[in-house]
């Protein structure tokens, strides 16, 4: 029989002080394993600013990534209805007959613990872990007891309203709390209680931001101006790829449609036009490049799309620069732009298309790594031009997936 903690929450986001109430739970009850379940749509909190039970249990699962007995499970991350934690119990209670569970609490809730749905049955199918945070509830909910009393005489008022078996479990007070770090990230300003892995998320997924809107219209309108019917199909093909793949990886869908809509701004221009516009703005051109004028359009549509539609957005801009040849460590909305660009709907002449657009919904780097290498052979058996960016980009995808220990026989 193994001891496992249970430590439900939104974690939105997760962060230190879960982890250490975790731990403070495994250490002080000597359990085996703490399982997370970060909940679908809680019944006593509202989740805030749309971040969904994909994102919040993600970064659960970077939090905990290097912690040996801590585990996150997904019993109630697809819940859509309120799920209390007495259904969630009596699920574990008769699938893991095996197990013994402790349900760790906070010393804030166990104030109002009687006042949660069947209580009664979380005390029978677990002990009731109370983790002493010293966390005063500054707008306690109704029903809950006063502050004024110490948390031992609150255990032995819940003890006769709800009884079973509790402990009382100390750790070092934590001066956080979820809603000041998305506080704070709101701000734009930086936090030391979130994991390194758990900040990379949040930034590369643009959670806790404050969202912008541009108007696309007039935009559309401009590019379908200036291209060719067969290009305006591929760029709407683009655009909505992008958008398909936003929504597979949680990011945010607009953002994605945008930089789709733009990724081809300059493909109007002919060579010329294209070396002209470098000069008139300054932008290098490589020997690669001066061959294969063609591949100035990324360099040069980042430039128009800022002058001409107003596009500030740095993420849109930098997808729209390396569409063509990719580079090193690309953000998740480079990878988007660069892999739509590839399978989107009018697309038809690639090897392996339809492995490849599976492959997009389920491995970006790996697909990345596929296009990069069927551009590679495509270029090669055609004995045109190649940038060495290109093949700069595909070894390191190739070293990603090795040091992932994937197969690579696909490339
Ligand atoms: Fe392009
Ligand atoms: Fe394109």
């Amino acid at each position: 029989m193994s001891r496992i903690g249970l430590l439900g929450g939104t974690f939105n986001p997760i962060h230190k002080g879960h982890i250490a109430m975790a731990k403070a739970a495994m250490e002080g009850m000597l359990l085996d394993e703490v399982w997370l379940l970060p909940s679908g749509t809680p019944p006593h909190k509202e989740i805030l600013d749309d971040i969904s039970s994909y994102d919040r249990f993600q970064m659960c699962e970077l939090a905990v990534s290097q912690e040996e007995h801590l585990v996150v499970k997904d019993f109630e991350q697809y819940c859509l209805l309120p799920n209390f934690s007495y259904k969630t119990l009596a699920y574990l209670h008769k699938t893991y007959e095996q197990h013994q569970f402790f349900f760790i609490i906070g010393d804030d809730s166990l104030r109002y613990f009687h006042e949660w749905v069947h209580p009664e049955w979380i005390v029978k199918y677990a002990d009731i872990v109370v983790i002493n945070r010293n966390a005063l509830e500054k707008d306690a909910p109704s029903g809950s007891i006063s502050n004024d009393f110490d948390l031992q005489s609150v255990l032995e008022i819940q003890k006769k309203r709800v009884p079973g078996q509790y402990t009382i479990v100390d750790m070092d007070p934590v001066d956080i709390s979820s809603s000041e770090i998305r506080a704070r990230l709101l701000q734009g300003e930086e936090t030391d209680w979130l994991n390194p892995d758990v900040v990379q998320y949040i930034r590369e997924h643009r959670l806790y931001q404050k969202k912008e809107t541009i108007d696309m219209r007039p935009i559309m309108e401009d590019i379908k101006r200036n291209v060719k019917a067969s290009r305006y199909l591929h760029i709407l093909g683009v655009m909505d790829t992008a958008a398909n793949l936003a929504m597979r990886y949680s990011y945010p869908v607009e953002v994605a449609r945008l930089a789709g809509l733009l990724h081809d701004c300059t493909k109007h221009m002919n060579a010329e036009d294209q070396l002209q516009y470098c000069k008139e703005h300054g932008l290098s051109v490589t020997e690669g490049e001066k061959k294969a004028p063609q591949l100035l359009h990324s360099k040069t549509g980042a430039v128009f799309a800022k002058e001409n539609y107003g596009i500030q957005d740095p993420e849109i801009l930098h997808a729209i620069e390396v569409h063509t040849t990719g580079c090193r460590e690309m953000s998740l909305l480079d990878k988007i732009v660069f892999i739509a660009d590839y399978i989107e709907p009018s697309r038809d002449k690639a090897p392996r298309l339809k492995e490849i657009r599976a492959v997009s919904y389920v491995d970006l780097d790996l697909a990345m790594a596929m296009i990069l290498s069927d551009t590679i052979n495509y270029l090669k058996n055609n004995h045109k031009s190649m940038d060495s960016g290109t093949l700069e980009t595909y070894d390191y995808y190739k070293d990603v997936l090795t040091r992932r220990g994937q197969d690579l026989t696909l490339l």
